[in-house]
C-alpha cells in the first residue's frame, strides 16, 4: 500500500511472539496466567501470544483513552473499560502492542497493583525505547524499534491499518515530530 514501508515481517513477528509465548510458559511454570488486552491494538498479539502459551490461560481486557490527537500522547490516561474480573491473587500478564512514552501501562500497572495480584508482568511486542518518559519497563519484549509512527498487526492510525500481517512504518504521515 502507498505510504507503508514494512519494518518488520509477518515471519519475523510469528518467530518472536512464539519465542515470547515459551518464556512465558517457562516462567510461570504451571500456574494459571490471566492475559489482560489493552483494547484494541493488543487484540492480534494477545490472539497470536496466547497461543504459544502452554499454560491455563483466561483473557480479560481493558480499554483506555488518552486525550491528545491520533500520534500525540497528552499526558492523560483514563481508564473505559475495567477487567471483568477480579484479579486478586493472580498472575496477571499486561498485553500491548507497543510501549512509547509509558504513560498508558504506568497507569495501568499501578491500578492493577491496587487489585492485590499475585504478580503482575507485561508484554509487549514493540518498544519505542527513545520516546519513554516513564519508569517502566515490559517484562517481555519483541522488538525494540526507532521512533517510527507503526500501523499494522494491531496498530492503527486513526483506526485504519490495524489488519495488515506485517508491521509498517507510515511514512505519508510522518509528521516529524
Ligand atoms: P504510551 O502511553 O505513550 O506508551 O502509548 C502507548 C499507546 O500509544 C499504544 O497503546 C498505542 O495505542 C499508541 N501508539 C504509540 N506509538 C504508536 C505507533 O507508532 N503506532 C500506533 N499507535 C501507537
Ligand atoms: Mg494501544
Amino acid at each position: 500500500m502507498d505510504g507503508l514501508r514494512v519494518l518488520i515481517t509477518r515471519q519475523q513477528i510469528a518467530a518472536k511472539v512464539s519465542e515470547m509465548g515459551a518464556r512465558i510458559t517457562a516462567d510461570f511454570a504451571g500456574e494459571p496466567v490471566v492475559l489482560i488486552g489493552v483494547l484494541k491494538g493488543s487484540t492480534i498479539f494477545l490472539a497470536d501470544l496466547a497461543r504459544q502459551i502452554q499454560l491455563d490461560a483466561s483473557f480479560d481486557f481493558i480499554a483506555v483513552s488518552s486525550y491528545g490527537n491520533a500520534k500525540q500522547h497528552s499526558g492523560e490516561v483514563r481508564l473505559v473499560k475495567d477487567v471483568d474480573h477480579s484479579l486478586e491473587g493472580k498472575n496477571v500478564i499486561l498485553v500491548e502492542d507497543i510501549l512509547d512514552t509509558g504513560l498508558t501501562l504506568g497507569y495501568i500497572k499501578s491500578l492493577f497493583q491496587a487489585h492485590q495480584p499475585k504478580s503482575i508482568k507485561i508484554a509487549a511486542l514493540l518498544d519505542k525505547v527513545s520516546r519513554r518518559t516513564e519508569p517502566i519497563e515490559a517484562d517481555y519484549v519483541g522488538f525494540a524499534i526507532p521512533d517510527e509512527f507503526v500501523v499494522g498487526y494491531g496498530l492503527d492510525f486513526a483506526e485504519r491499518y490495524r489488519n495488515l500481517p506485517d508491521v509498517c512504518i507510515l511514512e505519508a504521515c510522518s509528521d516529524g515530530a
